[in-house]
Parts: C-alpha cells; structure tokens; sequence
C-alpha cells in the first residue's frame, strides 16, 4: 500500500492542470474487465489523441478494488488508481495509461458514461513510445445509477450524516455536527472553499528535528497564550467569510497583516486588508482556484503591497483586476518558520506566536473537518462516501491564522487556536482547535511570517 499511496498522491496534482470534467465515476463503475484498444505506438508526448486512429493491438485488463490492475492475457500484476471522479491510470508492464472516463453532453446536462474512456494516453514508463487508446468495460454495471446528471462540480452539496455520525461515536476530543448552509453551496464552492484546487499538494515536509537550544528556550514560554485576550486587549481582527471562493490563502495571509498590525500599534491601527485585491490582482496565486500564504503574506505583500478592504470591497469571484491609486500596505521579512521548507517545528511556531504575533499556517483538509462543531479536533478516519476503506478524495491545503495555543484542562490534550475564514457561525465562534505537538494534519509544516512594515 505505501507504494500506491505514493502514486496517488503523485496523481492527485493532475485535475489542478487539467480541470474538472463533469465525470462523475466511482470504484463501483470501475471495477471489472477492460479492454483497451491501442494505437500504433512510437510517438512523444506532443502526440494529439483526439481522434485515436487505427487499433494497433488490444489489452484486456481486470481492475481490482482499490489499486490491483492484472492482465488477463499474460497474467501480469499491476497497479491502478482512481483519479478522484474523474478517470483512472493503470501501470501494467511497465506501460502507463490514462484516460478520462467518458462522459457526454445532452441538452444542458451531462451524461457521464463510466464504462468507456475518452481517448487517452499510454506510454512506457520512461516517458517514450506513446499511443493513443480507448477503453471499454466489458461487463454491464454492477449496480444501477442515474443516466443524467448535471455537472457534478454544480450540483449542491450533500450533508454526509453518516461521516457525522461515525465521527462522534468514534471519539470525544471534538464535535461533528450539520451546517444547513453548506447546502447551499455547490460540490465545487465547497471544495473551493476547503482551499480550491490550486492548493492541493503533492507532497508536505515533515516537521523540523528540535534542537537542545530552541527545546530549552521554548520551556521559558507561557503553558497557553491566545493573542484574543492579551491583559483584556484583542489583537485579532473580526472573522470574515470566503464563501465559495477558493481565497483561504488571501484570507490567512491578510489576517496575520491585521493582527501583527494591531500588535505593533498596541491595537490603534485596525486596518482590514482586502483579499478580492489579492484574488484579482495577484499573479502569485491562481484567485479563486487556490494560492500559497508564502507567495501572497510574504511575496506579494512586499512586491505589490495590500489595500484596505474599502478600496477592493469583498465579492468571492475572480474578477478583472482594477488598478486603483489606493494607499498601499507593505510587509517585509517573510519566511517559513524555521527558515526554510521543511525547517518548521511546534516549537518554533510557538517561539514565533509569542514573539511576534499570529502566523499563518496551512493544514490538510479531510472531508470531516467540514462538520466541526467544537472541541480539539483531529483527523477521524470514519470511512468514506462509497463505505469503502480510504478515501484520498479531496484533500486540500486550507490556509488558516494561528492565534494561541493551550492545553485542555482536564484531559490535557494540547492545542492550537485557529481563526479560520468561514464565518463566525462556524466551529467555536469562527476558529477551531487542532491538536497540537503531533504535525497533525500537517499544521506544523508549513507555517509562514511576514512583518508589515509600519504604515
Ligand atoms: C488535435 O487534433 C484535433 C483534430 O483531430 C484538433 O482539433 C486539435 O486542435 C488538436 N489538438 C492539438 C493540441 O493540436
Ligand atoms: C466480453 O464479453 C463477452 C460477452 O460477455 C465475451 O463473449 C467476450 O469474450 C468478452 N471479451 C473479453 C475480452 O473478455
Ligand atoms: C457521484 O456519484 C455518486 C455515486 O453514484 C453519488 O453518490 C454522488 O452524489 C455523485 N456526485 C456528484 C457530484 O454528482
Ligand atoms: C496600550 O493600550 C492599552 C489599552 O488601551 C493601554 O492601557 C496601554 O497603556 C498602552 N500601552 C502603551 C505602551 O501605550
């Protein structure tokens, strides 16, 4: 399995380059024998499959729940995947293949016909000899689904009572609950949401080693700090929400401007940066598709500079880009916390937290964390959608503020404070907890400062 997990992961940068299809298929739909009808091999990967050509040789292939791939002429094992909803890849023989499954428009609705590929590509495993190929699934449907359906991306999203439910009967640290809202919200809004596709990662780093000298200066810190209750002052600016835009990383980023600000100014300069300026403006980051804190609290901040949120009022869209003679917010300084990708701790994040102020942060989001309610939350394995055993469905890189951090004083369990950027009706008044100390949910990888430059 570590093998394949590795694959998946590979794969799951590739609808951030290729966009969503209105594919809609499962391991339900996929699961079976294939036949592959392949073109005459030899090209490079400038090769167009639009229209496949002439059928050059056949592969039969049975796919297997979740990853085995065998072919059934020469009895070969290998590997597949499911790529989210949107097609597969099979490895077999040293022979790569990726398609999109089919899928075709009727009116204003879309059909997606899981049994057939479009033509996709195949080649060797070193990049050479590639062809063109078509599947198909030689055995009916092993269960019976709707033959029309909107594009999957557009259809509302459904409240999964079942994850809520496993996720409070399998622990007590935190609180799974509905949020009627999001039924609102399309598939696509709420992915967006969640960090939008441009923030998916294929890989993170693993927390820094912990040098002897930053253990022992972080034992001189305070056992809880939270930047909302310093001697009855709150240095936090208001909770704001993104909607369906996928701007986390504006909003985490802007959000450490407005506290550090306020910090600075012993909390007389309440400036309110905007994040639509960032969505529609920046080059650094893809507007309501995703971005990275590093490139937009750090690099776009001291490149392009932030405006208040007046000058570029909020709307959750990617808009054009208007130039404005707005007054101009810099920061300078930024880094990742210990310095580097990958050179980042608890300890340092806390060292930082004190001294300096909030520090943004980015975590992985699992379908769970949508129905956080309260409480120390961590990552609850409740099965996925299709009952089946894992899920590397959509998980994204959500950017979020670190404020504060604490031990729960019964059970001990240590946490960070966060503000997050979906309301304040959502989760403890706007922010949640995590467990802290454990990297969970990769927290503490990638944390990001800048400094604003006093105004
Ligand atoms: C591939 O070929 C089709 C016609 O068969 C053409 O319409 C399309 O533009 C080509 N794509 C590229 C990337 O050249
Ligand atoms: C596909 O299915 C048909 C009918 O079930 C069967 O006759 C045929 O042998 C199958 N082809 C392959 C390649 O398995
Ligand atoms: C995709 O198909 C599955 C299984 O049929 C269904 O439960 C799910 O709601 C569909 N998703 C979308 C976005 O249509
Ligand atoms: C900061 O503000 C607080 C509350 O307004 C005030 O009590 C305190 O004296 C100020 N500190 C400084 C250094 O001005």
């Amino acid at each position: 399995m570590a093998i394949v997990k590795v694959f998946l992961l590979v794969l799951a940068v590739l609808p951030i380059v290729l966009a969503d299809t209105p594919a809609n298929c499962t391991y339900d739909d996929l699961v079976g024998r294939w036949v592959f009808k392949v073109s005459a091999g030899g090209g490079d990967n400038t090769l167009n499959c639009t229209s496949p050509g002439p059928v050059d040789h056949m592969v039969i292939v049975d796919l297997k729940f979740p990853d085995v791939a065998l072919d059934v002429t020469y009895g070969h094992e290998g590997y597949w995947t499911l790529i989210y909803n949107q097609g597969f890849e099979v490895v077999l023989n040293n022979k790569k293949y990726f398609a999109f499954s089919k899928y075709v428009k009727e009116g204003e609705k879309y059909k997606s016909m899981c049994d057939e590929t479009l033509p996709g590509w195949s080649h060797n495993v070193v990049g050479t000899d590639w062809a063109c190929y078509v599947g198909t699934k030689n055995q009916t449907r092993n269960r019976p689904r709707s033959e029309t359906l909107v594009d999957p991306m557009k259809q509302l999203y459904k409240t999964d009572y079942e994850l809520i439910n496993n996720i409070n009967s399998a622990q007590n640290s935190w609180t799974a609950g509905v949020y009627p809202e999001y039924e609102k919200m399309t598939v696509e809004e709420m992915l967006r949401r969640r960090g939008g596709r441009a923030s998916m990662m294929a890989s993170k780093p693993s927390p820094a080693p912990v040098t002897e000298k930053v253990r022992k200066l972080a034992e001189t810190l305070p056992p809880s700090f939270d930047w909302r209750t310093i001697n009855g002052q709150n240095f936090v600016s208001p909770v704001r929400n993104q909607g369906g835009c996928g701007s986390c990383y504006a909003f985490g980023s802007l959000a450490m401007h407005e506290a550090r600000l306020r910090i600075a100014s012993n909390n007389t300069k309440q400036t309110v940066f905007a994040p639509q300026e960032v969505v529609s403006c920046s080059e650094y980051s893809q507007g309501c598709e995703g971005g990275f804190p590093y490139l937009i609290a750090g690099k776009y901040a001291e490149d392009f500079g932030l405006v208040e949120e007046s000058c570029s009022p909020y709307v959750g869209m990617d808009t054009p880009c208007k130039k404005t003679t707005c007054k101009r917010y810099y920061g300078t300084d930024y880094k990742y916390v210990g310095g580097f990708y990958g050179g980042c701790n608890e300890e340092l994040m806390r060292m930082e937290l004190v001294k300096n102020g909030p520090i943004t942060v980015a975590f992985e989001v699992y379908p769970d964390f949508e129905a956080y309610k309260s409480g120390i939350y961590h990552h609850v394995f409740a099965g996925d959608r299709y009952g089946h055993s894992f899920d590397p469905f959509e998980l994204t890189n959500h950017a979020v503020l670190v404020v504060g951090y604490g031990a729960d004083s019964t059970t001990g369990e240590k946490f960070w404070s966060v503000k997050n950027s979906w309301g304040a009706g959502w989760g403890e008044k706007g922010y949640f907890r995590i467990r802290r100390g454990t990297d969970e949910c990769a927290i503490e990888s990638i944390a990001v400062v800048s400094f604003p430059i006093f105004p």
